[in-house]
């Protein structure tokens, strides 16, 4: 019997690769680097099933590259914005993703960057070890209290609802804006706002939306600008959904109090981005999943999508359901 033959763009966790490699002729890129262009277009040809990462663009010329035999495209991501989905679904490709269960990690993440850009974690950090912390002072290193303030969540899906639970338990007051206004979960306190009353009422502004033509460069000027001047704003969701250039001005001129970034636009930026200079932004290099748990169970599920996929069975988790109709 011949194994489905698969392209593996990155070395997963062994909890879903050894799944692949028992079930599949895989073909895993071993390097630290995903594959160039040239590199992926190549090692499509004539596969059955991809499984790839958020840093793959996946489009219609992988797809087409790949051959029509292509059954099935896992990414080991909740989102799935590297991936042209209608092209896949043009092509009655099934797509996968890993939903839920990087929920909490990405919670935790926003949560601790919510604490760090607002108590001031980082430059603490650096102040001590340059010497530059001196004596305990009255008005040193001041940054914002969480018990009684405002958090604005915008985009309350899984993990914007996961973050207010955690704000919850701070004792913070929860606004939410979702377009598709999901309802809150029951026994938790939130309020559903428009945008505008959200950006004037929250301390703290915490962003949970996928990138999408709507969202792209959300966090502008305008958006900032309606922001406290004492607020503190959050991205976990893509680097894209901030507009960066007028994120730099808004925490350059003190417009708003300071940021927290696990996302950018590109990843990693620029080491001369005029960003890495500003001491109120707290950056840390797309992380939110980063836990042994949830990159195991992110790696096993991403290999049950493409196995299902390979067999001709329904994705567990898939993005584009209609290929099915
Ligand atoms: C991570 O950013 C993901 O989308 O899973």
């Amino acid at each position: 019997m011949t194994l489905p033959r698969v392209f593996v763009t990155r070395l997963i966790p062994a909890a879903g690769l050894d799944l692949v490699t028992a079930a599949c002729q895989a073909e895993v890129w071993p390097d630290e680097l995903p594959p160039s262009r040239q590199a992926l277009l190549e090692r499509v040809r004539g596969v059955d099933g991809l499984l790839c990462l958020l840093t793959d663009r996946i489009d219609a010329e992988v797809m087409d590259a790949a051959g029509p035999q292509l059954k099935v495209i896992s990414n080991h991501a909740v989102g799935v914005d590297n991936i042209d989905v209608a092209a896949a679904t043009a092509r009655r490709i099934p797509v996968g993703n890993t939903p839920g269960i990087l929920t909490d990690a990405t919670a935790d993440m926003a949560f601790a960057l919510l604490l760090a850009a607002g108590r001031r974690i980082v430059e603490g950090t650096r102040e001590v070890r340059s010497g530059g912390w001196k004596t305990w002072g009255p008005s040193y290193l001041l940054g914002a209290d969480f018990a009684g303030a405002t958090l604005g969540i915008v985009g309350f899906g899984r993990i914007g609802r996961a973050v207010a639970r955690r704000a919850a338990g701070f004792g913070m007051r929860i606004l939410y804006y979702d377009p598709a206004s999901a309802a809150p979960e029951p026994g938790l306190d939130a309020t559903p706002v428009d945008l505008d009353t959200l950006l004037r009422e929250s301390d703290f502004v915490s962003i949970h939306t996928p990138l999408n033509e709507q969202t792209r460069h959300l966090v502008n000027a305008d958006f900032l600008a309606k922001m406290k001047p004492t607020a503190v704003l959050v991205n976990t969701s893509r680097g894209a959904v901030v507009d960066q250039e007028a994120l730099y001005q808004a925490l350059k001129s003190r417009r708003i109090f300071a940021a927290g970034l696990d996302v950018t636009d590109p990843e990693p930026p620029p080491l001369d981005s005029p960003l890495l200079e500003l001491d109120n932004l707290t950056i840390v290099p797309h992380i939110a999943s980063a836990t042994w748990r949830t990159r195991s169970q992110m790696a096993r599920m991403a290999a049950e999508n493409l196995l299902a996929g390979l067999r001709g069975e329904r994705l567990p988790n898939c993005v584009n359901p209609e290929v099915y109709s």
